[in-house]
């Protein structure tokens, strides 16, 4: 795609490009010059075709080295971070690419997310990027990745943070690795203790998945990726967000698929469930061949609860997954801290009692509607309630009566 960018900056790209090409010796000068032509020719509207794409399409380069040398282009253009050096790629999102870097004044390793140009000079991310830092920084906690600064040079934006030496945890579900309850709750336990930080402070995540958590090599999790963090109250930038939904299908929660604007911690604690859910059962909660149809899914599907699926786990694992995912955020965990509380049950072998809770509430709001819709309406439940209770009692009374005259006709007689 180069939608957005000016004919100047698409030659400038494809010069730095070519050079590179024949510095590399993968293609001759006049090789590149005729795919140049080609994409310049008459007819041809530059903006349609890259010349990457040009040299892949006439077979002058393969895909594979083409993919290298942005690698490097990239790289390169981010040495001209002041202050740091770049060392390695380590990664690239939907959005951004992140580099290992080592900061010079402090001489200790760094990532840094550097935004792609074309999202640079969108006025409206990068706003959403600077504050991205801003709520990441104002957290400091062992299971959040620290963020140490945000800037601009030579036109990129960046975000430095905290170097995590390990992997995402989505790295070991692509092993096709099913955790145990045990296993699960290690991980899923220091993210609830992020979020109750974070949610404490009034910062929701709102892309909690398991790309976004890093394992260190001692096993500690890490929440990564503050990416769509933003303070809860800021409700200016969620009405100028409302309708689009952000994050990823497949872990997000239904409100946010319904582009609401007051999105809350609750969100977090589904996206939380439905990562838990994927870890100890292998797969995700809602599978369909179109991210609508997973967001359909997650809006109308009932759960297959994940003790289903695996029946090693324990039925109380199984109702804390799906407290935390219920479609109705009110009868999620009312705070991040009830879910803790159970999650730490979990882990002892006890019962999920704040699930229990939650269930029954649910379970006593149903029967609160079952009579009230008997009854023809609202709030006649209360009123049914009260008369079925009376004649309970009356006819209970009767009983009671009648067995005692009995009982006294019985001894008169002898
Ligand atoms: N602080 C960090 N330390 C080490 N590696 C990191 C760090 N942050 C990110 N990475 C690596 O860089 C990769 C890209 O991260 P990025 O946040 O851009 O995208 P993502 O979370 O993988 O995907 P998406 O764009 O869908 O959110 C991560 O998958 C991870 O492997
Ligand atoms: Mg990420």
């Amino acid at each position: 795609m180069t939608d957005g960018k000016s004919n100047t900056d698409i030659q400038q790209n494809d010069t730095e490009l070519a050079k590179l090409v024949v510095e590399q010796k993968l293609a001759t000068q006049d090789e590149v010059d005729l795919c140049l032509e080609a994409r310049l020719g008459p007819g041809q509207d530059a903006r349609n075709q890259s010349l990457a794409d040009v040299m892949v399409v006439r077979g002058v380069v393969t895909k594979g080295q083409i993919g290298r040398i942005k690698t490097t282009l990239e790289a390169t253009r981010g040495q001209q971070i002041p202050g740091y050096q770049i060392l390695a790629k380590l990664g690239a999102g939907a959005m951004a690419t992140v580099f290992k870097a080592r900061q010079i004044s402090l001489d200790r390793m760094v990532a840094i997310k550097v935004l792609p140009r074309k999202l640079s000079e969108n006025a409206e991310y990068v706003e959403r990027f600077y504050r991205e830092g801003k709520a990441a920084a104002s957290l400091n906690h062992a299971n959040i990745v620290q963020a140490f600064d945000v800037g601009e040079a030579g036109g990129y934006h960046y975000f430095v943070m905290e170097y995590v030496e390990g992997h995402t945890l989505y790295d070991e579900l692509q092993t096709g690795k099913v955790f145990t309850e045990d296993e699960a709750l290690q991980v899923v336990m220091q993210i609830a203790r992020a979020l109750e930080h974070a949610h404490g402070q009034g910062i929701i995540h709102r892309d909690v998945k398991p790309k976004n958590i890093m394992i260190t090599p001692d096993g500690i999790a890490k929440l990564a990726d503050m990416g769509l963090a933003r303070e809860a109250t800021d409700i200016e930038t969620a009405e100028a967000e409302a309708g689009k939904a952000f994050g990823t299908p497949y872990y997000i929660s239904p409100e946010q698929i319904r582009g609401e604007i007051d999105i809350d911690f609750r969100a977090d604690i589904y996206s939380l469930g439905a990562t838990l859910y994927h870890l100890v059962t292998g797969r995700v909660p809602f599978e369909a061949p179109t991210p609508a149809g997973v967001m359909h899914k997650h809006l109308k599907a009932p759960l297959v609860p994940p003790d289903h699926i695996n029946t090693a786990l324990s039925g109380g694992m199984g109702q804390i997954v799906e407290v935390m995912m219920a479609k109705d955020r009110d009868r999620r965990y009312a705070s991040t801290s009830d879910l803790l509380i159970d999650l730490e049950a979990a882990a002892t072998g006890e019962l999920p009692l704040q699930a229990h809770k939650q269930m029954d509430a649910g379970t006593l709001s149903m029967l609160q509607q079952g009579a009230a819709a008997r009854q023809g309406g609202p709030g006649a439940g209360g009123v049914a309630g009260g008369v079925n209770l009376l004649t309970y009692v009356i006819i209970l009374a009767g009983a009671l009566f009648v067995s005692l005259i009995v009982i006294i006709f019985l001894i008169a007689r002898g």
